[in-house]
């Protein structure tokens, strides 16, 4: 097998995560059509140049026939995809059940379930089950596809069981679990009533990666604090190895934004929201309609912004992108009911028959539409009440090279991290704080917006989603040689 510039990989690497990057409409009986979902982890491992990669994922589809199945498998192995067949049963127990309403939430502080969600949750100890259940299917298609020297890939908060089951089946394998999520104090954590054995069976890989230093190190005190186990500035002695624990922050591929904006229909599209919007400032927002997001939060605020700031009514607007997302879950269906509420109320309260002050969209944008809004955007509100690290502030900032805008970031999302120095950090459960900060955001002089965009710009075109995995994967060899001589030792 070769890479495009006719040189061989460098090893094969095996990326499980729940969802696999591309999306399965059936147009038959055996018959599929399917669409590359590009979120930031397809896009930073199509930059991954050095090995071969293959994924094993969900296809987010039931199919329950033997025909259906084949025919997508077929589909989906032309785009180096394995699917992981789970019936309703399943994803409902362990993916909407325990991935989204127990393990999300609580690792965003939101808590574990009570009252409602309490009742949504019809049991916690046969959610618990089918989340062993589902990692232990994943684990026997990585286990059918695995050859000797690969490298595996275990992805998110839905896989924790996966690095235990598979070094139940070869303790040889290398592997490495990421989190994309925050991973809360250990205060947190020791309320999940399985906390032990999610910590065992992460334990169990040989590399364990978090975007920040402080999720690394929640999860290490984790480990020491309820399983009193000895951690070392390397990671956790577990089982008589070390599992390494260390912090690698994600990136995007900052190339595909500078060139799509290049293109004739981006620069287009551009022009067409320059001259819709030619009187007023751009404020933007960009979320997967998520609790976490704080999108109520940040649309309170901008409402006070309008009642303190009477002079601003009808020199901006708050375009607000609400991707729908896990639309299964009640608490979701009450957060989209919530948001649809307040904007109608500040729209009726600010609005004119010409215009009104928030345009919120229930849907996502292609990628091109996508990069001609941030372009053309003055201020980005990313306001998470905690988040991973958060790619809409790399985006927004990848697409600004020309304008220059105002990023507002949460210092609760893990992009504070690297993006805090040229960013308005804000408490995002702070409302009046939010609104003084959309404040100075829309008067800031050009010399401040520039020194601040420049700084973000040299760090979301310099530490890159390719940097990212492929620091991950080179750590991930190294941490097993490094084993491999310490027990020769
Ligand atoms: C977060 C998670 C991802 C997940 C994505 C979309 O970013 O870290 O693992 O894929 O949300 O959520 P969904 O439930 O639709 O896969």
């Amino acid at each position: 097998c070769e890479r495009d510039d006719g040189k061989p990989f460098r090893q094969r690497l095996l990326v499980v995560a729940n969802r696999l990057p591309v999306s399965a409409v059936r147009r038959g009986e055996d018959s599929w059509s399917l669409e590359i979902s590009a979120g930031g982890l397809v896009s930073a491992l199509l930059g991954v140049k050095e090995f071969e990669a293959r994924w094993i994922g969900w296809a987010g589809v039931n199919v329950p026939d033997e025909i259906g199945q084949k025919a997508l498998t077929k589909a989906l192995a032309e785009k180096r995809c394995i699917p992981v067949f789970l019936d309703e049963e399943i994803v409902h127990q362990y993916y909407n059940g325990y991935c989204n309403n127990i393990l999300w939430p609580l690792f965003h502080y939101l808590g574990l379930p009570q009252e409602d969600r309490l009742a949504t949750t019809r049991s916690f100890q046969s959610q618990f089950t089918a989340y062993q259940k589902a990692n232990q299917m994943f684990a026997d298609v990585v286990n059918e596809h695995y050859e000797e020297g690969d490298v595996v890939w275990c992805h998110d908060y839905h896989l924790m069981f996966l690095p235990q089951c598979l070094k139940k089946y070869n303790s040889n394998m290398k592997v490495g679990w990421f989190l994309h999520t925050p991973f809360p104090s250990s205060e947190i954590h020791r309320t999940l009533p399985s906390r032990s054995e999610l910590l065992h069976a992460v334990l169990a890989a040989d590399l364990v990666g978090f975007h920040t230093y402080d999720y690394a190190r929640h999860f290490v005190s984790a480990c020491t604090r309820i399983l009193g186990l000895e951690g070392t500035p390397e990671g956790v002695e577990y089982q008589g190895k070390l599992t390494r624990v260390a912090a690698f922050p994600i990136g995007i591929d900052s190339h595909r934004f500078k060139r799509a904006l290049e293109l004739p229909e981006v620069q287009k599209h551009i022009k067409d929201l320059e001259e819709r919007f030619k009187h007023r400032k751009v404020m933007l927002g960009v979320d997967r309609l998520d609790m976490i997001k704080g999108i109520p939060q940040k649309i309170l605020a901008f409402e006070k912004f309008l009642e303190e700031n009477p002079d601003w009514r009808e020199k901006v607007v708050l375009l607000q992108i609400a991707v729908p997302t896990r639309t299964d879950v009640p608490e979701y269906q009450k957060l989209t009911s919530q948001v649809h509420e307040i904007v109608g109320r500040i729209n009726g309260r600010f609005g004119s028959l010409t215009a009104v002050p928030i345009h919120h969209l229930d849907r996502s944008l292609d990628f091109y539409a996508l990069c001609a809004l941030y372009a053309v955007t003055d201020v980005a509100l990313v306001t998470s009440l905690r988040d991973g690290m958060n790619l809409v502030s790399y985006e927004f900032v990848a697409c600004q090279a020309k304008k220059k805008g105002v990023l507002i970031l949460s210092e609760f999302a893990g992009a504070a991290q690297s993006l805090g120095a040229g960013a308005i950090l804000v408490n995002p459960w702070n409302i009046t704080e939010v609104a003084a900060a959309i404040d100075k955001a829309l008067n800031m002089e050009p010399v401040e917006r520039q020194n601040r965009h420049k700084h973000n710009f040299e760090h979301v075109t310099q530490h890159t989603a390719q940097e990212w995995a492929e620091t991950f994967v080179s750590e991930l060899n190294d941490t097993v040689v490094e084993a491999q001589l310490r027990t020769k030792q």
